[in-house]
């Protein structure tokens, strides 16, 4: 039975939340498989808008299960802020599971976040401050504290020992900061064991049980293909696999489980924090698709650089991720211009590229060749069929399509979850 990945195929903020919480009715499971809350997902449902960081945007589907997996970092104050926020509106958060392989993001992990982006000083990546590389480098440096972690007070007070040992040398001797107490620390995370023990178990082998009973698995990847730490803009990435190979690692199941996977697709580009972005536009028109795409960052508050739509991405995500469907959102932003560049290839030192460069420097010399698409000047929020689409519309998605190497087959024309045209169903 179906396990589809649902994940960003550009920089983030292309609408993920609104494309799960779409299908939320539909499948038993939505799991996060890596990030954390540097995720800003918008849900709008009727009238209410909800911002989701850490949940799982299944959260708000009254019979679908929430599931936080082993590859997402958890911070459990705003975790616990986050649950109690929802259920103040009314919202059933009781089925929420959580891994207790998942990584705590702790308050040295945001401290040294912090610090490490103001020593960068102008080779900044941007980041969202809130602990995630820190995180995922003791992680990965095996001195990292999980969920389970915090039901063993005694071994919580080792591994904070071991990681403080190291990081309060550097907090004290290169960023001139005052160490960290291991006992405040342990006090402090030891405060959430009550609150967060009902929603920890075995993530994976109950996900896997669910498959075999042929239970529907939505895998929601935070960030974007573009900000993967293997395959995106390194080092102007996110720490993490939002990539398709990320839910595998991220949620203990098997490749061969997965049956779809879908890039959530905006139909032009916008990019939150440092790095490059061929595509960006610094005159009247990126204003233009920053105030009618109200592209404002969910996590940070910050503006988003945006820009035109980019084929050459679109490809790459197709391919790296092993894309079965696009999802292209906010195609609605676009009505009102008279022609809309699209870059199908780059020029880079004089030589017409259609890949993405593997090398860093040749990435940082793409120019974008644009071709010109006639554009459309009629409100089309209301559509509900492709064929209620103006003609030089229902063209751009055409063209997009043929560009980017998998079918589209649902269309966001508003942010709420009706303003969809759903050409071929995910399941
Ligand atoms: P995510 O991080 O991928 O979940 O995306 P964000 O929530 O950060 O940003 C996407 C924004 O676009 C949110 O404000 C959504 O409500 C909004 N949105 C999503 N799909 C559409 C769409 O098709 N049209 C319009 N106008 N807005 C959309
Ligand atoms: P959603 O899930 C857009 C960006 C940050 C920064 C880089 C590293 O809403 O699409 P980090 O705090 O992760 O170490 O920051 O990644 N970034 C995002 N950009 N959308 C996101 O999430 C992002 N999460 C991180 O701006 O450039
Ligand atoms: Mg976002």
């Amino acid at each position: 039975m179906p396990a589809l990945v649902l994940l960003g195929a550009q920089w983030g903020d292309e609408g993920k939340g609104k494309a799960t919480d779409l299908l939320g009715g539909s499948v038993d499971y939505v799991v996060r498989y890596q990030g954390g809350n540097n995720a800003g997902h918008t849900v709008v449902v009727g009238d209410q808008k909800y911002a989701l960081h850490l949940l799982p945007s299944g959260i708000l589907s009254p019979g679908c299960v929430p599931v936080i997996g082993n590859g997402v970092v958890v911070d459990p104050a705003v975790l616990l802020s986050e649950l109690s926020g929802l259920a103040e509106r009314g919202v059933d958060t009781s089925k929420l599971l959580i891994s207790g392989n998942a990584h705590l993001i702790t308050p040295y992990h945001t401290t040294m976040d912090k610090v490490t982006e103001r020593f960068l000083g102008k080779r900044k990546i941007g980041t969202t401050g809130r602990g995630i590389g820190p995180t995922y480098a003791d992680k990965i440096n095996r001195v990292g504290i999980r969920v389970q972690d915090l039901f063993d007070e005694s071994i919580l007070t080792q591994k904070v020992e071991a990681a403080l040992d190291q990081k309060n040398q550097i907090l004290a001797k290169l960023y001139n900061r005052r160490a960290i107490a291991v006992e405040q620390v342990v006090e402090e995370l030891l405060g959430y064991t009550d609150a967060l023990r009902g929603y920890v178990c075995d993530t994976t082998l109950l996900l896997n049980d669910a498959l075999d009973e042929g239970k529907v698995v939505l895998f929601e990847g935070g960030q974007g293909t573009l900000l993967d730490v293997d395959h995106g803009t390194y080092p102007f990435v996110t720490s993490s696999n939002p990539t398709a190979g990320g839910a595998c690692t991220g949620a203990g199941v098997g490749p061969t489980r997965i049956n779809r996977v879908i890039g959530i697709l905006k139909a032009y580009t916008t990019r939150v924090g440092a790095g490059p972005f061929p595509t960006e536009l610094f005159d009247e028109d990126g204003d233009k698709l920053r105030t009618i795409g109200g592209e404002r960052g969910v996590t940070t508050g910050r503006d988003r650089r945006c820009g035109w739509f980019d084929a050459v991405i679109a490809r790459y995500a197709t391919r790296v991720n092993g894309l079965t469907d696009f999802f292209l959102t906010k195609l609605d932003v676009l009505t009102g211009w008279e022609r809309i560049p699209v870059c199908v290839a780059y020029e880079i030192d004089g030589r017409r590229v259609e890949e993405l460069p593997y090398s860093q420097t040749d990435f940082h010399h793409a120019k974008p060749v644009y071709e010109m698409l006639p554009g459309w000047s009629e409100d089309i929020s209301g559509a509900k069929e492709f064929s209620d689409l103006p003609k030089n519309a229902q063209a751009y998605v055409k063209a997009l399509e043929e560009m980017s190497g998998a079918p589209i087959s649902a269309i966001g024309v508003g942010p709420g979850r009706d303003e969809t045209i759903q050409i071929n169903s995910f399941l």
